[in-house]
């Protein structure tokens, strides 16, 4: 259910600030969401480390030609590590140099796995990104979600242990929605936090996997996506 109502939740945030948006979606790995995304005067230029953006490449065109399905003209796919900023300026200059453009550089998956001075980085790239290219910038993501001093159950303690074995990274959550808030500030953003039951109706997990929806629906008010606008 987290990783439906992430998914929804940033689209209905990005569709929530019109169409005249350019997207970056950054560590997109296999997400399908610009498969889905419908054409428009706009666009999307979607990015993850090298290997992992052939491999998506390679499913996105399988997917394509089993289906029929026409590639978005707005689509592109571009090589970036959200760490380096040398990758963001690249992209910038390839995409946004000729217009300022309101651009939303959205995310979900990578940020909770960074460290805290990665975090950082990432934050400041982001600014100096939407300083250098943008009319008006837009980051979008549910990542700053789960707070690190939410109430832990045992199976949910096991889940961070096993993440954390497997991706060999310890967890560095913020303490809460206040300390978000302040990390964001401090690099020039203003943020909002939208709770997920706004998309409560669009979840297909709940009757799939015969969920609770009493339960559900008090675990859809926590997750909060955050729209963190940037005054260029
Ligand atoms: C947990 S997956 C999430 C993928 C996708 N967003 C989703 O929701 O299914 C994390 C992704 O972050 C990417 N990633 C890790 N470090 C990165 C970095 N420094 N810059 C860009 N992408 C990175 C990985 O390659 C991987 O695709």
């Amino acid at each position: 259910m987290f990783l439906e109502s992430r998914y929804l939740s940033v689209n209905e945030i990005i569709k929530s600030l019109g169409g005249n948006v350019d997207i970056i979606e950054i560590a997109s790995g296999l997400s399908a969401r610009s498969l889905e995304w419908p054409p428009g005067d706009y666009v999307y230029i979607e990015t993850d480390l090298p290997g992992m953006l052939a491999k998506k490449q390679y499913v996105f065109n399988q997917i394509l030609s089993e289906t029929g399905k026409q590639k978005n003209p707005g689509h592109h796919f571009y090589p970036l590590n959200a760490l380096d900023y040398a990758g963001w300026d690249s992209l910038g200059k390839k995409f946004f140099s000729s217009k300022k453009r309101n651009i939303a550089v959205i995310h979900e998956g990578l940020a909770n796995y960074l460290s805290r001075e990665e975090k950082e980085r990432l934050r400041d790239n982001i600014a100096k990104f939407f300083g250098s290219f943008a009319a008006n910038g837009f980051w979008i993501t549910p990542d700053f979600y789960p707070y690190g001093n939410r109430h832990k159950t045992w199976i949910t303690k096991m889940i961070d242990r096993r993440i954390e074995k497997k991706t060999q990274r310890k967890y560095s959550h913020f303490s809460g929605q206040q300390e978000v808030t302040d990390f964001l500030s401090r690099a020039g953003f203003q943020s909002d936090f939208i709770s997920s039951s706004h998309v409560s109706g669009h979840l297909t997990c709940v009757s799939k996997m015969h969920l609770d929806r009493v339960k559900s629906s008090a675990a859809l008010e926590r997750y909060k996506t955050c729209i963190a606008r940037y005054n260029v």
